[in-house]
């Protein structure tokens, strides 16, 4: 497995786009799978915020992660940048996709100087305590509660080092 700017694979953007929609567009009424697919095809041409790393094995995408100006209009004051839209394909869960994921997505905010990144979750507050994040706040969005979390990305980059196999460029 190996990260990539989805830049790199533009191929990948309708599958990534219909993954997210169905994953996540109940619960935005306005989201449409049209909107998905442009926010990604917008990722597609920087590898500055608002971008998306992917997480591929050979040709084949396995998921994605998203750094964002921001995920839920609710919670623009608390902040920005945020790492939204975590994916990892049903079928390749549980082989750490998902850890390597996350640690990509905030070494990359690093080299971009994010001085604090953030984020809310439902149901992984555990996974992301086990990766260094702190939580900062127990709130709710539209009804649901949520945890705000957040790490100093230079920080956890001190500690853990970079990841390896990571290619950054946009265009080969
Ligand atoms: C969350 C998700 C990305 C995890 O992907 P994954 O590839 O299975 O993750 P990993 O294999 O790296 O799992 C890492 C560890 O976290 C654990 N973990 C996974 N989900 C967890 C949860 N909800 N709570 C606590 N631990 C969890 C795994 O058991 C594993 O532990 P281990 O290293 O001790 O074995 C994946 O389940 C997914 O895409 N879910 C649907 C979308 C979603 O919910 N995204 C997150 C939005 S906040």
């Amino acid at each position: 497995m190996r990260i990539e700017a989805i830049g790199r694979h533009p191929a990948c953007i309708g599958s990534l786009a219909r993954w997210h929609h169905q994953e996540w567009g109940a619960l935005y009424d306005d989201w449409t799978l049209d909107a998905a697919t442009a926010e990604l095809a917008g990722h597609a041409t920087r590898t500055s915020v608002p971008t998306t790393l992917l997480l591929m094995d050979g040709e084949d995408l396995l998921g994605s992660v998203s750094l964002l100006v921001e995920d839920a209009p609710a919670l623009q004051d608390r902040g920005s940048p945020w790492l939204g839209s975590l994916f990892v394909l049903p079928e390749a869960r549980g082989r750490g996709g998902g850890r390597v994921l996350v640690e990509a997505a905030v070494a990359h905010a690093a080299r971009e100087g994010v001085a604090m990144l953030r984020l809310f979750t439902l149901w992984h507050e555990d996974f992301y305590a086990s990766l260094g994040w702190q939580v900062e706040e127990r709130t709710s969005l539209h009804g649901t509660p949520v945890v705000i979390m957040s790490i100093r990305p230079a920080q956890r980059l001190a500690h853990t080092g970079a990841p390896p196999d990571t290619a950054w460029t946009t265009h080969d």
